[in-house]
């Protein structure tokens, strides 16, 4: 076993043992399928929690030979978990961990953004998408969690995206603690309509 795929393990049990929302592995694999389809330059993520979909998607991104992350967390021990994680992981150099509230933080970005992840508090996710929109690249991959689960807590969002852009809704069986079904929204975002 490499050191990454040791410490993607440790991640996932210690979010299974202490109750820390993650992914899981069925949805991080579609996820990491989509990054590497995708080819995505810059991957923004809001909810980086202890770093288990970050450290999915820099594996993608490492697959495919190009490509940087910049995730976002508002709890300040979960960020800074991460940032270990992914330095054990020696990854640290293709990911910048902010700590904050991700509606603000995605302000600042200034560089052209062609991949999202929502995985925040689901009032967040319409905020998000609106804080970071101006620099989302034409055909920018978005994909939202927990839209099944979640879903009235982001019905803001998910009626814009459904009736403005080619968007799929897409189920999973899971394995995890707290949830057995749930579902990804993958948005193909259009900046010239
Ligand atoms: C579902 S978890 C993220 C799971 C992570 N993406 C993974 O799969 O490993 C959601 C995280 O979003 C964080 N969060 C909630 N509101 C936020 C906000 N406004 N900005 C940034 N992070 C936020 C929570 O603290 C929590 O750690």
């Amino acid at each position: 076993m490499t050191v990454f795929d040791r410490v993607l393990q440790e991640v996932d049990e210690r979010c299974r043992e202490q109750h820390i929302p993650m992914l899981g592995s069925e949805k991080a694999e579609f996820l990491s399928d989509l990054v590497q389809n995708a080819q995505p330059t810059l991957i923004v993520e809001c909810g980086t929690a202890i770093g288990y979909s970050g450290l999915w998607m820099v594996a993608a991104l490492r697959a495919v030979g190009e490509g940087s992350l910049l995730t976002v967390e508002i709890d300040t021990g979960r960020a800074q978990e991460a940032q270990e994680n992914f330095r054990r992981a020696n990854v640290a150099d293709l990911i910048d961990s902010r700590i904050g509230d991700a509606t603000e933080v995605l302000k600042a970005i200034t560089e052209p953004v062609d991949f999202l992840l929502l995985d925040n508090n689901y009032s967040n996710y319409f905020p998000c998408f609106r804080a970071i929109e101006s620099r989302l690249t034409d055909r920018a991959t978005v994909v939202a969690d927990n839209v099944g689960i979640g879903a009235a807590g982001m019905a803001d969002y998910l009626n814009h995206v459904r009736s403005h852009y080619e968007s799929r809704t897409h189920w999973f069986e899971t394995d995890l603690p707290w949830v057995k079904r749930d579902a990804m929204e993958v948005t193909i975002y259009r900046k010239y309509r």
